[in-house]
């Protein structure tokens, strides 16, 4: 469901504007993550606060040869080379 065209436009994209209010990265029903909250305000301060330590910070390397874990439970890039 995460890469659905009839959910998500141009689910290949990577598009931080997107109105993404059905995605199921934190699980859906009973078992829906109790983090959620916690995890949101994480990266809400986070992220802003990287980019502001170091804001040179930048992929050393072009997105092609990236690993992804296509093969496990929890989604995300095996290594993630960057500079700064
Ligand atoms: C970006 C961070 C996180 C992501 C993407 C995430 C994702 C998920 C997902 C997909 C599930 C559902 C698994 C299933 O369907 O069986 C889940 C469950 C759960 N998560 Fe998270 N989680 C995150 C952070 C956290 C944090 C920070 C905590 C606690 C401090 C937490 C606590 C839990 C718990 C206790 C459950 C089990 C809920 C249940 O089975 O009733 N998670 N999480």
């Amino acid at each position: 469901m995460y890469r659905d065209p009839s959910v998500f436009p141009d689910p290949d994209l990577l598009d931080l504007q997107r109105n993404a209010r059905l995605h199921v990265s934190f699980g859906y029903g009973v078992h829906q993550c109790l983090g959620q909250p916690l995890a949101r305000m994480e990266l809400q301060v986070a992220y802003p606060a990287l980019l502001r330590r170091i804001p040179t910070l930048a992929l050393a390397t072009e997105v092609e040869p990236i690993p992804f874990k296509h093969d496990g439970f929890v989604y995300g890039a095996y290594e993630l080379p960057v500079t700064w």
